[in-house]
């Protein structure tokens, strides 16, 4: 089922969400709306409070463009990108390499802006899943921003606040317009 993408201005956004203690069907549900609602929307992820709800969940797939990473280990083995998208995460955990790069992103629950934000550009990534195993991923590229920017969300941060000051000056103005749009409708 697809679910309504919460946007910009719900305090929701701005939760540190709750941990997942326990994955019952309605978890199972739940990660598979947030896959077709995801999909739906032409997005390579969406966290759970993107969709309203305060957990520790979120889904990536970057499977369209297999060219978005340079490498991929996965549980210490060189793995396709394939082979673990789409992808569906609790709880997750995140180490950084220390070299940064600037990316562009967006966010679904940002409509219409979008902008360069600097970030680590390698991650080791560990990716309880919903069936009890974990995965331990350790890439770069497009995959490993889409993690940071998922993760984020589940602590309440958002793309727009990584942006560096004079970029965000700017965005102020964008962002405000957003608000007063969204409470005019
Ligand atoms: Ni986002």
């Amino acid at each position: 089922m697809i679910r309504e993408i919460v946007q910009y201005g719900d305090p929701v956004l701005r939760q540190r969400c709750r941990p997942v203690t326990e994955v019952d069907a309605a978890l199972v549900e739940l990660a598979a709306d947030m896959l077709e609602t995801m999909h739906d929307a032409n997005g390579v992820g969406l966290a759970a409070p993107q969709i309203g709800i305060d957990l520790r969940l979120a889904v990536i797939d970057v499977s369209h463009d297999p060219e978005c990473i340079s490498y991929l280990i996965v549980n210490g083995q060189h793995a396709e990108l394939g082979s673990i998208m789409p992808l569906i995460f609790i709880n997750p955990e995140l180490e950084f390499g220390q070299e940064k790069e600037f990316g562009l992103e967006g966010c679904l629950s940002i409509q219409g802006i979008r902008s360069d934000v600097r970030r680590p550009a390698e991650v080791r990534a560990t990716l309880p899943q919903l069936d009890g195993s974990v995965l331990v991923v350790e890439t770069d590229g497009l995959l490993a921003r889409a993690l940071q920017h998922e993760i984020d969300h589940l602590n309440g941060v958002l793309f727009v606040d990584r942006l560096p000051a004079a970029a965000k000056v700017s965005m102020k103005n964008r962002l405000r317009k957003l608000l007063e749009n969204q409470e005019s409708r």
